[in-house]
């Protein structure tokens, strides 16, 4: 039964799921649903609920033609606004910049003679990501609900898809609520829209849903497969790099490998000076016959912790990294596709970096493929922000299944190394529960990474800054927030500021920084001057360099972003200025005090 409550989608439901995308896409089984989508606002609903409250039987998702003049239609998807997908909302229309509220989006998919799916195959719409709830419908009849901004989602139309043209409806809300994830207020752009990639995608009636290889810390490999339609009699083939490394009967929908280390060990290592990938095939044959194959890129490398170390292919590596929102080179939209990350990331490089912290949620696929070519080491992470029901089981059902999206999708990507389940919560029972239970999911679909999470550190007159946040005794690695020379505390103080932790594990000052305005120039005393903030970075350099328990940092943040928190005029307007770089790339002086210590780091 679907969900039949009020606009507010609650739950996903209908929803399937189909990794491994690139795969699918380089066997030409993937059709890009990319491009101009027709929508309409709704910010009152009308669209799907009827003055009596029920669902209303001409709504949008009908995507209804006037058939004669008495026919009373009162909305037209082909003369309305024109949306590009993928793309926020909100920077493609001046009007539509601070909109939150309901947009319905239509794509008619014209499918001719030779695009239908043949009667061994089956077809699902994958999207890449919609922000913040959608309801999909094909030809007017409802199919799923996603609840959830930054993850991967799909939704089978098998046997839908038929020669002829099809509308399909997918109806996106992008208003904050309290039960969310994230919840009523961020420091960043609530940008609304289907904002990454929509594809059809079509597999063999018995497909490999989810396939996934990664190396543990032993430098054995571990992985699995997920199997979905007849599984009977099913044969599992993986080779890397052209050997076979796998070979077994399928033990079920789920199947899980591992590989031992001495198989592999002559494989190079993955790592930021040499990011070798290599060619991974998951084949599975019934009797012999090729029944589904899918193929990727893998980077192989060990990660773990020593102490206070982060320990990479066995030896400590000092993670000299930068935060980023998604958010594009320039334009202040939401970042999307290749492109956008090729920049990125190749601005991370400019500063000698080898870490990426991507904030505060999961980012495109786009942003890891390329971390993983570009041998850039990632955070990922979760929207678990300010202000979370950490007693609302929805809330929590829903972060675990945002969770499975980021770790699923992503863990075959060796630049992946951090799972991140929170970012300044705040201590308590609730909390504890809410982010150990996130943990545990973690653990249980990737037992390989380190789990981390952003901690608040609170103002201190102590010069002996000691982390004892409960939640540092259940994550592998410390993250710490500190704004010492902004928020508090004088750039002086730091010169006597120790950092010590309760729990002998890796800290990663995981944001840190000062705001500045591009080309505003002025004494290093003075606030938003660009000599103010590399002074903030210098000081902040000479205090992390001599902390013993510091692994790593991701100062707070590569480029300027959008958000509706910081408004003074002339300095904010609508962006935090804390970027080492402004909206459109301009690089400040601090940009330069980081990469020229990080070089110095060697
Ligand atoms: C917080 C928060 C960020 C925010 C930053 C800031 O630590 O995690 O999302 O943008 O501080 O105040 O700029």
């Amino acid at each position: 039964m679907m969900d039949t409550s009020w606009s507010q989608a609650t739950k996903s439901q209908g929803i399937s799921r189909l990794t491994n995308l690139a795969g699918r896409r380089a066997a030409g089984q993937v059709h890009s649903l990319d491009g101009t989508w027709r929508a309409i606002l709704d910010p009152y609903d009308t669209g799907l609920i009827n003055i009596l409250g029920e669902r209303n039987k001409q709504g949008f998702y009908r995507d209804f033609k006037p058939r004669h003049p008495a026919d009373r239609v009162e909305y037209d998807f082909d003369t309305s606004l024109e949306l590009q997908v993928p793309g926020d909302w909100n920077t493609q229309h001046p009007e539509l910049l601070y909109y939150e509220g309901a947009v319905w989006y239509r794509r008619l998919v014209e499918v001719s003679a030779s695009q239908v799916a043949a009667e061994d195959e089956r077809q699902f719409l994958h999207f890449g990501a919609v922000n913040h709830t959608s309801r999909v419908f094909l030809d007017g009849e409802e199919l799923a609900t996603h609840v959830g901004g930054f993850g991967p989602f799909s939704v089978e139309v098998t046997g839908r898809l038929g020669v002829g043209t099809h509308s399909l409806v997918v109806q996106v809300d992008n208003r904050r609520e309290p039960q969310r994830i994230p919840a009523m207020r961020s420091d960043w752009w609530n940008f609304g829209g289907i904002h990454r990639s929509v594809d059809l995608v079509t597999v063999p009636a018995t497909a490999l849903i989810d396939a996934w290889l990664t190396m543990a810390a032993d430098g054995s490999l571990v992985g699995g497969v997920e199997v979905d339609g007849d599984t009977t009699n099913l044969h599992l083939t993986i080779t890397v790099a052209g050997d076979t490394v796998v070979e077994e009967a399928l033990t079920g929908a789920e199947h899980a490998v591992t590989v031992a280390h001495d198989e592999v060990a002559a494989l190079e290592r993955w790592s930021p000076n040499n990011p070798t990938l290599h060619p991974v095939t998951w084949t599975l044959t019934r009797s012999g016959d090729v029944v589904d194959q899918l193929g990727a890129d893998v980077g192989l490398r060990t990660i773990a912790t020593d102490g206070n170390k982060i320990v990479l292919n066995g030896e400590p590596i000092y993670l000299k990294g930068i935060s980023l929102h998604a958010e594009a080179p320039s334009g202040g939209r939401r970042a999307a596709g290749a492109e956008d990350a090729e920049t990125l990331l190749g601005w991370a490089s400019d500063l000698n970096a080898n870490f990426v912290r991507l904030g505060h949620y999961q980012h495109d696929e786009a942003m890891v493929a390329e971390a993983d070519r570009r041998g850039l080491l990632v955070w990922g992470e979760l929207p678990v922000y300010w202000g979370i029901e950490f007693d609302n089981p929805d809330t929590t059902q829903n972060a675990l299944e945002q969770a499975a999206e980021l770790v699923r999708r992503d863990r075959s990507r060796a630049s992946v190394v951090l799972w991140s389940a929170a970012n300044e919560t705040l201590p308590g029972p609730e909390r504890q529960a809410f982010i150990g239970s996130i943990l545990t999911r973690f653990r249980e679909l990737d037992p390989t990474r380190l789990t981390t999470a952003a901690l608040l550190t609170l103002p201190s007159n102590d010069p002996a800054v000691h982390i004892d946040d409960p939640l540092g005794e259940h994550v592998d690695v410390i993250g710490v927030n500190q704004y010492m020379g902004w928020y508090y505390a004088s750039r002086e103080s730091m010169a006597e500021t120790t950092w010590t932790s309760e729990f002998g594990k890796p800290i990663i000052f995981s944001e840190l920084g000062a705001g500045a305005k591009y080309g505003h120039h002025g004494d290093e005393n003075e606030i938003w001057t660009e000599e103010f903030q590399a002074a903030v970075y210098r000081a902040q350099i000479e205090m992390i360099a001599r902390t013993e328990d510091c692994a790593g940092l991701s100062p707070w943040i590569l480029k300027d972003f959008r958000t509706p928190l910081r408004v003074l005029p002339g300095i904010q307007d609508g962006y935090n200025r804390k970027g080492l770089v402004s909206e459109e790339g301009e690089r400040k002086l601090a940009f330069d005090v980081l990469a020229g210590w990080y070089a110095s780091l060697g």
